[in-house]
């Protein structure tokens, strides 16, 4: 194996996947290869961009697949298919529950628009963040990349980045900056990052 098997699952527009695909095109996603794009949601414009990179786009939806236990049977089955090392998540807004967490330790990234441990865990994701962080008045937040684990946001940090409000900024402001600033670089360094590690343990293991 000389390549990381990349999945990236998404919800939403898919900016986060976008600087990915934007990486690997610029040759600055060495170790990995973005293989497979698992979207929760039907019509998400972040398969239309897995399709304009050529990369496999698949949807496994919690509401059509009836139970959690059905729904993540459907992403392992997708994840053994395409030989998948390692999964990041780009704004999906579905669950997964401990048992399938455990089943990749330390193999699930995840990129959260906020300094974690602040404005993060149950019910915080997407522009709640910002709503939080603007109704605090904090003056610094920022983007963090972490590694996933059963505590929602609750994983090893490996990559975090602050970026300054301004006094006029709403939620829709401030989230555009956090993604520009911190989110879309953050994401495509650290999938670099842990590829490089995950191969040169392969590559241990077979001395
Ligand atoms: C991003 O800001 C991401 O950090 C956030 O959702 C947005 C998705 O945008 N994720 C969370 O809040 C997870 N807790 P995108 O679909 O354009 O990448």
């Amino acid at each position: 194996m000389n390549c990381v098997n990349i999945a990236v699952f998404v919800s939403g527009g898919g900016t986060n996947l976008q600087a990915l695909l934007d990486a690997q095109a610029a040759g600055k996603l060495t170790s990995g290869k973005i293989s497979l794009v698992i979207s929760s949601q039907p019509g998400a414009y972040a398969l239309q961009r897995a399709a304009n990179a050529g990369v496999p786009g698949h949807v496994v939806s919690r509401k059509e697949t009836g139970s959690q236990t059905a729904f993540e049977a459907g992403i392992q089955a997708l994840l053994e298919e395409y030989h998948i090392d390692l999964i990041i998540l780009a704004g999906f807004m579905s669950i997964l529950s401990e048992g399938f967490t455990s089943r990749w330790p330390e193999r699930i990234l995840n990129v959260h628009p906020s300094l974690i441990p602040s404005f993060c865990g149950k019910g915080m994701y997407g522009l709640k963040v910002h709503e939080a962080a603007l109704e605090k008045g904090v003056k610094v937040t920022g983007a963090t990349v972490h590694f996933v684990n059963e505590i929602p946001d609750g994983g090893r940090i490996l990559l975090q980045k602050a970026v300054e409000i301004q006094p006029d900024d709403t939620p829709e402001t401030l989230q555009l900056r956090v993604m520009q600033q911190a989110e879309w670089l953050l994401l495509p360094q650290a999938a670099q990052q842990v590829s490089a590690n995950i191969l040169k343990e392969k590559e241990q293991n077979h001395d």
